[in-house]
């Protein structure tokens, strides 16, 4: 049923398409949401990659993944318990938080994990919901997590994150979820400074800690896919590591996310960042694989969204309405 739906989202894809390279494209600017005339269902207009086969995130079904431990072997992590020679800034770039590490010379960086290459740390950043039936942006099996946490890494055969970003295998991300538990401490070192950046553009400095800190133990468990980033331009450029074991974080903590950082600037009427995720993509060819049999993920309470449904609705409708316009359009270049 599901698969049926992403095969037909593919063919009418062409079709709207073509509407696109008709009307004038682009016509916005190059501003993005996460809902209304800017979100997710829009972006491919301005951002064409956003329409493309190998998008992220997407639905992991546990009974499809293929098991494949001699690839999947576990990460190495290089400099992920380090803090000399390594600057944090936090910032909040109207879409999310992100902390930018700036490195000066040896590069944190994983390899292992399958990766063909070195991947050197460029940034970590989060999607979160407004309540904690969703966030995440990837799922397992329908089920949803408050938040999710991205480690981006660009493949050091590149000269640097800009020039692999668009590159096929430019960059690998590992991907964490979170459960609502106990209080995390390690996280407060991120968020004991939101109120330095509540507005759109706004950075700051903050003490530097091992990256390490903030995953969870066991990072043997992971599932991998080829796919791309989930916010616009889309590129077509990530290998995607998501981890079985899931990170605590309170719900105290996680409304700090929800309410103490806005999508606008200071000078204009607050509105948090929340809910910043994008629904998922079509699989389409793609197999999601593993590296070890899929257990139970986390621990906690499962979350399952009941929200996301209506998005995809709205999706398909609007996909029908662009056919049709296409269609009648066909029609009148042959008939007059
Ligand atoms: C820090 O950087 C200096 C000079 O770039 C280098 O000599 C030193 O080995 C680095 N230390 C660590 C722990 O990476
Ligand atoms: C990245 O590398 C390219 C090609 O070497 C170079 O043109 C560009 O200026 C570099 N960008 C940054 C931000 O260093
Ligand atoms: C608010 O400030 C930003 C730059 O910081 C500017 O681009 C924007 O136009 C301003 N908005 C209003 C409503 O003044
Ligand atoms: C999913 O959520 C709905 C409504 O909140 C609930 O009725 C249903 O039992 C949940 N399903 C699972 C598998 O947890
Ligand atoms: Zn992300």
């Amino acid at each position: 049923m599901k698969t049926a739906f992403c095969m037909k989202m593919f063919d009418l894809a062409t079709v709207v398409l073509f509407i696109c390279l008709d009307h004038t494209y682009g016509s916005a600017g190059n501003e993005w949401a996460y809902d209304g005339e800017k979100g997710p269902d829009h972006w491919h207009l301005d951002f064409p990659h956003c329409g493309g086969v190998r998008q992220s995130p997407v639905s992991i079904k546990t009974d499809e993944v293929i098991v494949d431990s001699e690839w999947l072997v576990p990460f190495t992590l290089k400099g992920y318990d380090k803090i000399q020679n390594l600057t944090m800034q936090l910032g909040n770039n109207g879409h999310t938080v992100q902390v930018d590490l700036m490195i000066r010379g040896e590069p944190v960086s994983i390899t292992g994990g399958g990766l063909k290459n070195v991947y050197a740390a460029q940034q970590f950043h989060f999607h979160w919901g407004k309540e904690d039936q969703r966030g995440s942006e990837h799922d397992i099996d329908g089920i949803y997590f408050p938040m999710e946490m991205h480690i981006v890494h660009y493949n050091m055969k590149y000269n640097n994150f800009t020039e692999a970003l668009n590159k096929e295998d430019g960059l690998a991300v590992l991907g964490f979820f979170f459960e609502v538990g106990r209080y995390n401490h390690r996280f407060d070192r991120i968020i004991k400074h939101f109120s330095e950046i509540s507005y759109r553009d706004l950075r700051t400095q903050i003490e530097t800690f091992a990256l390490r800190d903030l995953l969870p133990e066991n990072l043997d468990g992971y599932y991998r896919y080829y796919g791309s980033l989930t916010t616009p331009p889309c590129y077509e450029s990530v290998i995607w590591s998501i981890f079985y074991q899931t990170i605590q974080i309170s719900e105290d903590q996680l409304d700090q996310f929800r309410h103490k950082v806005h999508e606008n600037y200071a000078n204009e009427t607050n509105r948090d960042i929340s809910d910043d995720y994008r629904p998922p993509q079509c699989l389409n060819r793609r197999k999601i694989h593993s590296s070890k049999p899929v257990v139970s993920i986390g621990n906690v309470g499962k979350n399952n969204q009941t929200g996301r449904t209506s998005g995809s609705a709205t999706q398909i409708s609007v996909t029908l309405i662009t056919s049709l316009i296409f269609l009648m359009k066909l029609l009148f270049i042959f008939f007059w």
